[in-house]
Formats: C-alpha cells, structure tokens, sequence
C-alpha cells in the first residue's frame, strides 16, 4: 500500500513535468550566474544563502519564501546562524514572498518573467522536515517542485535544477544490499520510514525522469549536516544537541557504536557552490557524505571533554535513566531533557545498541559528490575542535549552561 502510494503520486507528478520539447536550450553563462534559492530562511538555507551572496560568481540570488515579512524572518535566520543579517539589504539579493505550489509561484507577472529571462540556477531547498507527516500532506510540494523545473526548463539560459533530498530515505537499508548507489534507482521499501522520506523518494524519481528526459535537474542528497565549522551553529531543535542538553541533565552522555558521515554546514555550502560553478554538466544525483567518517565514541569523547568531562554511558544505560524519568516528566524535566519528546527515536537507537544492529551502518556511494567538489574531496575529518565549537554556540546561545559549575548544578536528578 504505501509503495504503491508513492508509485502513484510519481505517476500523478510525472504528468506535470516539462516536456523536453518544452525546454530552452540555453546558453547557460559560466560568469554572472543568477540563482533562485528556496527555502532560505530555514537553517541550510541561510547558510546557503550567505555562501552565494559572498561569491564573486554569483551575481544576483532572488530569495523566493512563503510570506509573511520574510525580510524580517531572514534577518532572524542569518542572526540564528551567526552569519552577517546585513545579507538582507545587500543589492545582490531581491527577497521574493511567494508561493511555489502555485504555477506562477504566486508572484506577478513582471517578476516570474524577470525570473525566466535571468536565472541560471535554481536551489529548491524549502520543505516540510516533519517526520510525523503523512505522504499525502506533500502533494503541494511535490506541485511545487514540478512548478520550479518547469520555470527551470523554459527559462532564457536552460537553469540547472538542484533540490536538497536527504539520505534519510535510505533508513531501511539493509547492509546486507549492498552499497546504496549514487542514483534514484533502488529498493523503495527502504525510503518507508516517514511520510517525509518517502516524499524524497518521490521527488528523487520525477528528478530523475527529468534528467533522463535531457532537462538538467540534479538531487543533492544530504547526509546529516552538523553545526558549522566557523561558528558552531547546529540548530537546536535537532536531535545532537537535544541529547547533549539532556545528557546534561542525566549526567552522563551515551555511547553510540556507529560511524558517522556528518558535514559541516558552512561545507556543504561551499560544496554547494562548486556544484553550481562547474563547468560541466552534472549527473542527475549527487550524495553528499562526508568522505572521511568518524567514530561516534571519539566526537563523544570531544563532547565529553567540552562539558567538563561528563562521564560516558552505554546507550541502553542512557536511555535507561531516560526512561525512568520519563514515567512521571513534569514540565520542568521536558525543558531540561528535551530528549523525552523523542522517545521512540533514542528507544530505538538504545535497541540498536542492544542488538549490535547500530554497527551495521550501509556504505553510500558518494563518487560524483566528490568529483564536483573540491571542497568535499578535501575536507578534513570533523575533529575536537568542532565539538569544541557547537558546545560553545549552544553556550551562547543560552541553549545549555555556559558555566561548568551550573552544568553539575543541573545534572543533579
Ligand atoms: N539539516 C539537515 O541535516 C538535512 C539533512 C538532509 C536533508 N535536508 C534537507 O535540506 C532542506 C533544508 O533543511 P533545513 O534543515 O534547513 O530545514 P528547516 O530549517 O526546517 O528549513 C526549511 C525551509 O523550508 C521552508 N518551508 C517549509 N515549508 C514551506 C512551505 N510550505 N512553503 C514555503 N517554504 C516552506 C521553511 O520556511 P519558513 O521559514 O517559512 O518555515 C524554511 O525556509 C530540506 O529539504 C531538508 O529535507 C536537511
């Protein structure tokens, strides 16, 4: 049933692709590029943003956000970021309020063929990241980016496609496949996880049949992205810093037995910017990995060393304390151990610890995200100093305490 959910609304969307005879032919300029990004006021997206506003290739980037005062909320998101908000009044951006899952993205006229005439890249990048949602609460997005590709191909220079997928929908990946390939074409059943991946899995086919179909669309397929290099910034709502702070509180953090492939935000921007700066063509899926991963017991161990040594558990005796808790959390024990809204994630994470299941981590091919992209091929490991640095934004941030004293204070139970 929900494969052939997915299957359907692929065969539903695939009718509102563009034509290939529909499509420009470009020529599409290798100086003064023009980009159209999505989804800029989320946290990628102002990483994004401010990665294209600071290259000399790009010479314009239209902003395209749901409303409302989207000038103010990009303020808040760059600030959020600890990336310069005067982004916003810098003559290289036009920040649009739009609404993509209209055909005409909900803009006049004037502007959707001001936009047609001028972009050469268009960064689709908004969407729900809500793992609670059904598929079928997707369809607008799914239209959305059926709307984007076709202003993408009939636009004046042939604009190169790029939306942000998301590793996630190979959750249910099995070890025993094999190597997850680096293309749209694989086992569906393991996209099933949420409502949301599945809707990838979805907008991963349609792209490929777009790139087939000669259009340049390209999936960037993203791994988890982990706080920025220069700042720290990894937004809190995410599930690390959820269980850092609650690790706080339980004093003591869980030992993970996996491996991780987590890039720095600020990398993938740069990444980003080498995908659309090449001069050649690019394949019609990218996964973006870090090529080197890490032990999670030595980015732990940084954490550990960050937050004055707080001692290290195995992951079952972590979620044990959690657990405990949990029976009775009053208001006060859900803001310290915020970890207590995720109990079925880190249930799940402590049996896989149990089963000796956490081990087994797929590898991805990750072969033509390296090729693009100097900057992926020459990142360094993520190391102590990046822990180093997230702890000390979630500090300022206020997100956990910033003295060691308080931090033993608040692991008393
Ligand atoms: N962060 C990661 O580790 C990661 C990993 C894999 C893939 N990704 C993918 O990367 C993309 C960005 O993720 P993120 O972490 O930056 O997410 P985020 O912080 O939640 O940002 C989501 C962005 O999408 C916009 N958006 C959501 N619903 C919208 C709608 N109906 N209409 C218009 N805009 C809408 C949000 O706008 P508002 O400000 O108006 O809400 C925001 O700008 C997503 O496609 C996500 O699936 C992220």
């Amino acid at each position: 049933m929900p494969l052939s959910e997915m299957n359907d609304m692929i065969a539903k969307y695939s009718a509102r692709l563009p034509l290939p005879q529909d499509a420009s032919v470009g020529p599409r300029p290798r100086e003064e590029l023009v980009v159209l990004l999505t989804g800029s006021t989320g946290a990628l997206g102002a990483d994004f943003l401010a990665a294209l506003i600071g290259n000399n290739r790009v010479a314009h980037v239209y902003s395209l956000n749901r409303s409302p005062n989207v000038v103010d909320r990009q303020r808040v998101a760059l600030e959020r970021r600890e990336l310069d908000p005067g982004i916003v009044l810098s003559k290289k951006l036009t920040s649009l309020e739009g609404d993509v899952s209209k055909a005409d993205l909900g803009l006049s006229s004037e502007t959707f063929d001001e936009l047609k005439r001028t972009v050469t890249h268009i960064v689709h990048n908004a969407w729900r990241v809500n793992f609670n949602a059904p598929l079928s609460s997707f369809g607008g997005y799914i239209e959305g980016t059926c709307n984007l590709l076709r202003l993408a191909a009939t636009s004046s220079h042939a604009a190169q496609f790029l939306y942000t997928s998301s590793l996630g929908i190979a959750q249910g990946w099995r070890v025993e496949d094999g190597i997850v390939p680096e293309n749209a074409h694989w086992r569906p059943e393991a996209a099933l996880t949420f409502g949301y991946t599945r809707s990838k899995y979805v907008v991963e086919h349609l792209l490929s049949k777009a790139a087939k179909s000669g259009l340049p669309a390209t999936t960037l397929r993203l791994g988890q992205v982990c706080g920025s290099s220069a700042t720290g910034a990894w937004p809190t709502t995410e599930w690390v810093p959820i269980l850092v702070k609650s690790s706080i509180a339980l004093g003591c953090l869980p030992l993970h037995d996996t491996i991780l492939y987590w890039l720095p935000s600020d990398t993938l921007a740069a990444a980003l910017l080498d995908y659309i700066t090449t001069q050649e063509p690019l394949p019609e899926l990218l996964t973006i990995i870090h090529p080197r991963p890490i032990a999670w017991k030595d980015i732990i161990g940084s954490i550990s060393d960050a937050l004055g040594q707080l001692p290290i558990v195995s992951f079952p005796e972590w979620f044990a304390k959690l657990e405990a808790i949990s029976k009775n959390a009053s208001a006060e024990d859900l803001e310290r151990i915020p970890a207590l809204k995720l109990m079925p994630f880190f249930r799940s994470t402590a049996h896989e610890n149990a089963t000796g299941r956490s081990r087994m981590v797929p590898k991805f091919e990750s072969k033509n995200a390296q090729k693009f992209s100097e900057t992926l091929r020459n990142e360094p490991p993520v190391s102590h100093e990046h822990a180093h640095a997230w702890v000390n934004y979630w500090k300022r941030c206020g997100f956990i305490p910033s003295q060691s004293a308080e931090l033993h204070i608040n692991s008393k139970l």
